[in-house]
């Protein structure tokens, strides 16, 4: 598998990902997305959107602002609790997060371990800064909330939001009560997160600004087990590492979703296995992906239970989302605080009752396009080139059209019409310079899922030949049916040799 650095340099060369502020000296954890990472990300978005809210009637979106009330973030807990533990150096002054260093030099996970305990464990093992080698000052809580201030000269001093999360408990009466929703149903949200990391890294992994694609899913208190779709996973096969397994230091193992119901709830378990099936469903290869339930040790102050969905990185099994049961606790907290009633009347039983978080899907949109574009690189030695094998839906261009020769009239004038058509309904570039081989390995290194070309016997079949990245089969195409054909392949309703006249 390629190296996470070589990764940040292809995502660089193709136009997908720059550090931020390259021209300067960069800040550590920020990152700008170039043209192709732009549709990348805005595809992963956007199908996010349309799977979870869109096409289904039990949840709704809302879009929240950035900076809140400090308030918000009181009741959430995140001013007391949102804290890592950080170590400093006596010679060098490096800050270190000290779960990473324990993590990175013997090997153990500590999540969630004390302060006391992580003391311990570095002091036994005599645990020196990784830059210097030079000893550590006392370690100490650092909260990982970027502070700032509205208004001018002495403004009120709030926080940028952690998670987007918060939004949804602040907002959800109304939203509820608008769109006239009845329980159980969720509220999603896409948007940006701050979040200021003692050590950023892993390129996008672990950074201060990303962006986060989360859902609220609300079930009345004694509703939890009662998930009317629980028949659609069940039967779904998922790897799956529970929080025994982890105490005995077994792998994951292939199981039926539905094993999932002896750890949790039925709707929290619908959820976990749905945002699997997300990404299985855009193509990422099974064997890289596992679910890992948390320990009690590790689960966030909210959280009754917690399952993350893990990718094989190159770095280690790394989370890439997490899915909490996350109780009554933040509505409670902001009646609490606001001293409002959040409760909803129900109908039913003419009773108002405080919803319940039966799961809280919360997906980084950094981490889903590295999972994307880490399972799609691949090196193919017969092409000699790159090929990213992302799925149809998110390549970010569809199709690449060429004619066959630039300085043909004809040609060049019927592939800026082919172009000119299909833009208006898919991602398309247009390319004229170098050989028509170079061209297809250009597009094959950045995921174009389709090549279009145009030849001489197009000026007189009015056809084209169209290339799969994948295969880099060939079919012959009339141009009146390229839209409905592209469109086709896109949307994987026919295989691709069916669509057309194969090509020799
Ligand atoms: N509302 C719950 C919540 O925020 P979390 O596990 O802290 O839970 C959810 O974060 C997801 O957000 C993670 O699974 C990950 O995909 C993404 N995420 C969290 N911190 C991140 C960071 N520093 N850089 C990039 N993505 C991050």
């Amino acid at each position: 598998m390629i190296s996470i650095s070589d990764i940040t340099k292809f995502c660089k060369e193709k136009g997908f990902v720059y550090q931020n502020s390259d021209i300067y000296s960069p800040l550590a954890g920020f990152w700008d997305f170039g043209p192709l990472g732009t549709e990348l990300k805005n595809n992963i978005k956007s199908n996010f959107w349309k799977t979870f809210v869109q096409s289904r009637d039990d949840v709704i979106g809302i879009d929240g602002s950035i900076i809140t009330d400090k308030k918000v973030w009181e009741a959430s807990g995140h001013v007391d609790s949102f804290v890592d533990y950080m170590i400093i150096c006596k010679k060098c002054k490096n800050k270190v997060r000290a779960d990473q260093l324990i993590e990175d030099k013997l090997k153990v996970d500590v999540n969630g371990a004390s302060i006391e305990k992580i003391k311990e464990i570095i002091k036994k093992n005599n645990l020196r800064c990784p830059r210097c080698a030079g000893k550590f000052e006392s370690l100490q809580e650092f909260n990982l909330m970027f502070k700032t201030q509205v208004g001018p000269i002495d403004g009120a001093t709030t926080y940028l939001r952690p998670e987007t999360a918060q939004l949804i408990f602040i907002n959800f009466k109304l939203a509820a009560e608008n769109s006239r929703k009845k329980l159980p149903f969720g509220i999603a949200q896409i948007g940006k997160a701050f979040r200021n990391e003692i050590s950023p890294r892993d390129f996008l992994f672990r950074s201060r600004e990303f962006e986060q694609m989360e859902i609220e899913f609300f079930t009345k208190p004694d509703q939890i087990n009662k998930c009317p779709l629980i028949n659609e996973i069940k039967n779904k096969k998922v790897n799956l590492l529970t929080a025994e397994m982890q105490n005995k230091n077994k792998l994951h193992e292939e199981v039926k979703a539905e094993n999932l119901l002896k750890l949790t709830s039925q709707w929290h378990a619908y959820w976990v296995v749905k945002f699997y099936n997300w990404f299985t469903d855009l193509g990422v290869n099974k064997e890289n992906l596992r679910l890992r339930e948390h320990k009690k040790s590790e689960l966030a102050h909210y959280a009754l239970a917690c399952f993350d969905i893990e990718y094989r990185f190159p770095f280690g099994w790394k989370e890439i989302h997490g899915s909490a049961d996350r109780t009554q606790f933040d509505i409670q907290q902001h009646m609490k605080l606001s001293k409002r009633d959040l409760t909803l009347f129900e109908e039913d039983t003419k009773q108002r009752i405080i919803p319940y978080v039966a799961a809280e899907p919360s997906q980084g949109v950094e981490r889903a396009f590295l999972t994307f574009i880490f399972d799609a690189y691949t090196e193919d030695k017969k092409r000699g080139n790159i090929v990213l094998k992302l799925h149809p839906k998110l390549a970010p261009i569809k199709v690449a059209i060429f004619p066959l020769v630039k300085n043909k009239p004809r040609l060049v004038k019927q592939a800026k019409d082919i172009y000119n058509e299909l833009k208006d309904d898919f991602t398309c570039v247009y390319e004229e310079t170098s050989s028509i081989g170079r061209r297809y390995a250009r597009n094959d290194e950045i995921g174009t899922l389709l090549g279009c070309t145009i030849d001489f016997d197009s000026l007189k079949d009015k056809s084209v030949t169209l290339r799969n990245r994948d295969t880099t089969q060939q079919i012959r195409v009339p141009i009146k049916k390229l839209k409905e054909v592209v469109r086709k392949i896109i949307n994987q309703e026919e295989k691709f040799e069916k669509l057309g006249k194969k090509v020799k």
